[in-house]
């Protein structure tokens, strides 16, 4: 059996987990001091975004060189150390792979204009990029695809050169010994040969990110792109972990599990992350999926990212203790990101990310005065009342919760999944026919709606009467 199939995955941002030198920023050999905090945890695998060389425009997904590390992170020496250890902990060391685009300043950009997508003239069509703005820059008289920043043009991946060049940056670190890879805005690899453009979207609101007033039919989710992920799942093979980046409806997502799972074994389902937190959308959307997922598919769930505003901010600092026991008892692999197991919460703060995301990119707390450096950090703390010295004794602490959490899972991890109520603020479901999971989505006592005896209470203290205000249960049956 797959380790990843009863494994969860941690999301690090490098930047923000650990420094060693003292810069402010995290690195590589930081993030190795931190591995024994993240196997008691109780997680399986590690998954970093990008620690390559960079001129960090969008903070490591613009990369000058695939395989070099980026030395404000590191040498290649602390990447192999830090692997090492991992595995001596019995981690996974997930990295990130980004084949849609490079940096402007990578070599090829220069020096191999057939790698990427140029237009003989100025912007041929209406395309946007999806941090705002023309998707086209045009140079001189002619113009180049981005699908992101300017400083991120878009490889053409119907260039059989590119797809061999690209391929090799897998099999380098495959050499290395990485565990798999968590590939980089997977839907926008092909765009349409005859550059049409994008349709208005009828749904857009002024005010909403400008990038969501076309439906993006001709720059994402072509059908073509399936061709590639087998193609790629072909090199990274059985005995790696693929997870591809994903925002797409359920039924388009679980293509990319590809014809006879020889697709991504896992494409990120990110719907928890936009559905409404009340009971009946959730529950709704656990059946649209369990329904939609091919033969032999396993699911996947995801409550956060660096892109995205942190759960704790989204659902309240209560509720998050409800949407941890979610995350982690539904059926399939769960990815957890960093500084969630303490109930972090968006920081107030926008000074570099392009896109806004800063907020939720603040420095792990690892102390009441922060721990992650010696120096300055890169970006202000949040609040330091959360952090992992004051909750890791505190048996009645978030980051309890999620250990209690993560050895539990473990009971049931495999068992089908079976919807048991979802109305009232109340969502429960069985797992097997020993388990059950209900939780109050309301800050209001409800009653039980399913009998048995609490396993764990996100209260943590044995649980009361019915379900109590912002309360989630296991129980045995
Ligand atoms: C993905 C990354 C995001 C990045 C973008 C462009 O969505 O998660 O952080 O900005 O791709 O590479």
């Amino acid at each position: 059996m797959s380790w990843w199939r009863r494994g969860v995955i941690y999301e690090i941002y490098p930047r923000s987990f650990q420094d060693s030198a003292g810069d402010g920023v995290g690195d590589l050999r930081g993030i190795t001091e931190r591995l024994p905090y993240v196997r008691d945890l109780g997680v399986d695998a590690i998954w970093l975004t990008p620690i390559y060389e960079s001129p960090q425009r969008d903070f490591g997904y613009d990369i000058s060189d695939h395989c070099a590390i980026d030395p404000r992170y590191g040498s290649m020496e602390d990447f192999e150390a830090l692997t090492a250890r991992a595995h001596e902990l019995g981690l996974k060391v997930l990295v990130d792979y980004v084949p849609n685009h490079t940096s402007d300043l990578h070599p090829w950009f220069a020096e191999r204009p057939d790698f990427y997508l140029w237009h003989d003239g100025p912007p041929p069509n209406n395309w946007i990029a999806v941090f705002g703005g023309p998707a086209w820059e045009q140079v001189g008289d002619r113009s180049y695809y981005h699908a992101y920043l300017p400083e991120q043009p878009d490889l053409d991946w119907r260039n059989p050169a590119v797809r061999e060049a690209m391929y090799d940056v897998l099999r380098f670190w495959i050499d290395r010994g990485v565990d798999g890879f968590r590939v980089d805005a997977m839907r926008q690899l092909l765009k349409d040969p005859q550059l049409r453009d994008n349709p208005p979207n009828p749904d857009y609101e002024p005010g909403q990110p400008e990038y969501d007033s076309l439906i993006p039919l001709h720059t994402t989710d072509l059908d073509e792109v399936q061709e590639i992920v087998a193609e790629m799942r072909g090199v990274i093979g059985d005995d790696r972990l693929m997870i591809v980046e994903v925002y797409a409806e359920i039924e388009r997502l679980v293509r990319y599990y590809g014809e006879g799972g020889r697709g991504a074994h896992l494409p990120f389902n990110f719907h928890l992350i936009s559905t409404p937190w009340e009971a009946e959308a959730i529950g709704a959307l656990i059946e649209r999926y369990e329904a939609a997922l091919p033969e032999g598919a396993w699911p996947n769930w995801v409550l956060g990212n660096h892109d995205r505003p942190r759960i704790a901010s989204r659902v309240g600092a209560a509720q998050a203790r409800v949407a941890a026991m979610l995350l982690l008892t539904l059926r399939g692999t769960p990815t957890l990101y960093y500084g969630d197991e303490l109930g972090m919460a968006d920081v107030d703060v926008q000074r570099f990310d392009p896109a806004g995301r800063d907020p939720e990119r603040t420095p792990m707390q690892w102390d009441d005065g922060g721990g992650f450096t010696s120096g300055e950090p890169w970006l202000p703390y949040g609040d330091l009342a959360i952090n992992v010295e004051a909750q890791r004794e505190d048996p009645g602490s978030m980051l309890s919760l999620y250990r209690a959490l993560l050895r539990l899972r473990r009971d049931f991890a495999e068992a089908d999944y079976r919807t048991l109520h979802a109305a009232d603020g109340v969502l429960a479901y069985a797992r097997g026919e020993r388990t059950a999971v209900a939780l109050n989505l309301t800050g209001e006592p409800r009653p039980l709606p399913v009998a048995g005896d609490v396993l764990l209470s996100t209260h943590l203290d044995g649980g009361g009467d019915g379900l109590r205000g912002d309360e989630g249960v296991v129980l045995r049956l």
